[in-house]
């Protein structure tokens, strides 16, 4: 089973835009797919269709051990993709869990107590490097990073790295970068290009392949809660996730 956090600090990286489609297309591929939404914005759970106010059962009832990790598992209407669903309440959890010992570890314990049967877990982390973060760090083995190809997205890094690099040494010696994920790109654009090259030169071997191209039908397709896989096949949104995502099976072969 492959765990794998998607985070970056700064909103609107492309973290849910990866999430919900390199996981639909992964879950196609006969892999057995679980997307945990951790952020209360609830982002991944709307683009896959469900509203938050008629959620019953969310991470955060996990999270503060209402229930346990399978009672809130949903299915999807992708075969094989499987949601935990997050909610507004989600946004107080920091709070809730600040007095609580090993509160950097709630979910990796409340997923350590069921056996789950699945091939990949993605958890997509909220804009910020609070406790619901660290619990994502604390629980997967591998870091996906995406970062957007404009100035300001380098900003911010040495901040995220610090923050892994801790978690590495106190909490889970396991995690690595795997991955850095180029969202938003446009060659049009020297300073696409530029960040690109920037990012290349310092993260070199893990940075993937397939940059994902700015594309106006990803931006749509949260709206019609489908994933860029069904929402607008032959597209370049379309295109882009399905060649991440085999980049991303590939990488089995080394683990
Ligand atoms: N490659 C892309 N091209 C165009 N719009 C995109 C692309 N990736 C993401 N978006 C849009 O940009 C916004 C931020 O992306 P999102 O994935 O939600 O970022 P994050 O989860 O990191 O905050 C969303 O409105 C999303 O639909
Ligand atoms: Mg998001």
């Amino acid at each position: 089973m492959r765990k794998i956090a998607v985070i970056n600090q700064k909103g609107g990286s492309g973290k849910t835009t990866t999430v919900v489609n390199a996981g639909a297309f992964i879950a196609k591929q006969n892999r057995k797919v679980l997307l945990i939404d951790l952020d209360p914005q609830s982002h991944t759970t709307i683009h896959l269709g469900f509203e938050p106010p008629q959620i019953q059962k969310s991470i955060y009832d996990v999270l503060i051990k209402k229930i346990s990790i399978k009672d809130a598992i949903v299915e999807t209407y992708e075969k094989n993709l499987f949601l935990i669903p997050a909610s507004i309440e989600l946004a107080s959890a920091e709070i809730e869990l600040v007095n609580e010992i090993g509160r950097e570890s709630v979910l990796r314990d409340a997923l350590k107590k069921c056996k789950t049967d699945f091939d990949y877990i993605f958890i997509d982390c909220p804009p910020s490097l609070g406790l619901l973060t660290v619990n994502a760090l604390t629980t997967a083995r591998e870091i996906f990073i995406p970062i957007q190809a404009e100035f300001f997205a380098l900003e911010g890094l040495t901040k995220l790295i610090q923050t892994i690099n801790i978690v590495k040494e106190r909490l889970n010696p396991d995690i690595e970068i795997t991955g850095i994920i180029i969202t938003m790109f446009d060659s049009r654009k020297n300073i696409c290009r530029d960040v690109a090259e920037k990012v290349q030169a310092h993260f070199k071997g893990n940075v993937f392949k397939t940059m994902i191209r700015e594309n106006v039908r990803l931006a749509e397709a949260p709206g019609f809660g489908k994933s860029i896989k069904e929402f607008a096949p032959g597209s370049h949104g379309w295109e882009d996730y399905k060649k991440l995502a085999t980049e991303i099976l590939k990488q089995e072969k080394k683990k």
